[in-house]
């Protein structure tokens, strides 16, 4: 009898690309083939790869180029790449032209076809069209943490920020029936998942697509009553669709977490024209305070570009002076990456790269200091962890985040599992990237009868 085949998946980029992973395994797992973790013990060697920057690409064809000894030696090799990378037309070409030896080349919008794509190419490659598809229903998924959970509640991007290309390789905005969602959380919950992280590159414009006056502060409302859960988080907002009512309904919310990802980008008025982000310094200013006053204790994070085109000295002390001003707890920081296709990639006064960098390291040296400046008067309060697992660094202490989004380490006192309750902590020390404590209390939640749904 044939043995099983055994597959693995590469992942890149963003929470969508995991999550996406998160399915191609249950759904192969459906169909029998067997996950391992070890990619040279694979029969089938998936990628899913990323397009953001150049760096994720290099990556991912870096990875290709040694496959090709491998299947050199084994031709009964499987190699299927699907992602972002797909849907750049330069590396599809690549892809289709010159790495014959990939059997399957998918997309972001067909990847739950994966099964049929491995049938088909038992006789042939598969080249899965580059179309809009429309979008899935409910799929399974195989998810890697037992404590939080991924749920996609839309697809696409409409917003043509000009550095980016995930509006290219993901498609249109398109919504998931809110009650589609809330199904699919309540379920989660049921199965004793703490944490839902609702996923979408615009949160924000949740619900546009959809009939009926829905919109994202609505499905959060409704998600908040979803009892047996502890805490919601998002990912991403923008912005400049962050309304006052959904500053509120946070605020009202028992689950909603105390955090804000508030990617800005830019700090300068005129580059943030010309990345097309459709608000001011002055305005995101405002939004920032308008979280501040209404829940102090929120935490706000956010991403940054530096050498943008175009960006002078002086725009570039304007996002220096922002990030001052507004405080990030942290901040995800980038170099521009060109993406062919793109209108930033055709501006005139591209940035050297080693102008570039060295803004990039004055950004961090200043948000390094500031984050630590953050985290420091935490230090002797209770914060609530929601212990994920043991540190990967030091697997003698737990690791967990509180509900802003801090990592939070503490001591293993015994032998009870604390993985996946939410415990009281006090902070003993605070360092940039996490803070250490010691374990006060573990919560006991109330209802571990079975769950009612709302
Ligand atoms: N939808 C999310 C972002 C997804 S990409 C949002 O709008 O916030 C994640 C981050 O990558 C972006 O926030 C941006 O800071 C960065 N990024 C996107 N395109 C980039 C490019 N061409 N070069 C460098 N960084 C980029
Ligand atoms: Fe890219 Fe802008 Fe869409 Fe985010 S909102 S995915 S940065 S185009
Ligand atoms: Fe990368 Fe695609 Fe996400 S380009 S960041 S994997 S949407």
């Amino acid at each position: 009898m044939e043995s099983k085949r055994r597959f693995n998946i590469w992942t890149s980029g963003c929470q969508m690309n995991e999550h996406d992973t998160e399915i191609m395994r249950a759904l192969l797992e459906q169909e029998g083939y067997l996950w391992t973790s070890d990619p040279e013990e694979a029969d089938i060697v998936i990628l899913n790869t990323c397009s953001v920057r150049k760096s994720a690409e290099q990556r991912a064809l870096g990875l290709l180029g040694n496959l090709k000894h491998r299947k050199k030696r084994d031709p009964d090799l499987v190699i299927a790449v699907g992602g972002c990378m797909t849907h750049n037309p330069e590396v599809r070409d690549l892809l289709i032209n010159k790495i014959p030896f990939v059997d399957i080349i998918f997309g972001t919008r067909n990847y739950h076809y994966l099964p049929e794509f491995l049938r088909e190419a038992e006789s042939g490659r598969v080249i899965a069209d580059d179309v809009d598809e429309d979008i899935p229903g409910v799929l399974p998924a195989c998810r890697t943490s037992k404590v939080k959970a991924y749920v996609t509640i839309m697809y696409g991007c409409n917003n043509y920020c000009s550095y980016c290309i995930v509006p290219y390789t993901r498609g249109r905005e398109k919504s998931r029936p809110l009650e589609e969602v809330y199904q699919e959380v309540a379920e989660l919950a049921e199965r004793g998942y703490q944490e839902v992280m609702l996923l979408g590159q615009n949160v924000n414009s949740y619900g546009k697509d959809l009939n009926g006056n829905i919109n994202f502060a609505k499905l959060l409302e409704k998600i908040d009553r979803i009892d047996g859960l502890s805490r919601i988080r998002y990912m991403t907002s923008h912005p400049r669709d962050f309304t006052d009512e959904l500053i509120e309904t946070i605020a009202a919310s028992q689950k909603v977490c105390e955090h804000f990802h508030l990617p800005l980008q830019a700090g300068s008025n005129k580059i943030l024209q010309l990345m097309n982000r459709g608000y001011s310094r002055e305005r995101f200013l405002k939004l920032t305070d308008s979280v501040r006053e209404r829940i102090p204790e929120a935490s706000i994070t956010t991403d940054i570009i530096v050498g943008f085109p175009g960006e002078t000295e002086e725009d570039f002390l304007d996002t220096l002076d922002l990030v001052e001003r507004v405080r990030f707890d942290a901040a995800y920081t980038f170099l521009f990456s060109a993406r062919e296709g793109t209108p930033a990639a055709e501006m005139s006064e591209q940035i050297p790269e080693e102008v570039k960098k060295d803004r990039f390291k004055r950004l961090v040296e200043l948000q390094n200091k500031i984050t630590l400046e953050q985290n420091l008067p935490l230090v002797n309060q209770v914060v609530e962890v929601l212990v994920e697992g043991r540190s990967k660094k030091d697997p003698e202490r737990w690791s967990g985040r509180t509900r802003t989004n801090k990592i939070v380490n503490f001591e293993v006192l015994d032998d009870t599992d604390l993985t996946g309750k939410l415990a009281d902590v006090q902070i003993i020390s605070a360092q940039t990237w996490n803070l250490s404590g010691k374990l006060k209390k573990v919560q006991q939640k109330e209802g571990s009868a079975p769950f009612s749904r709302n």
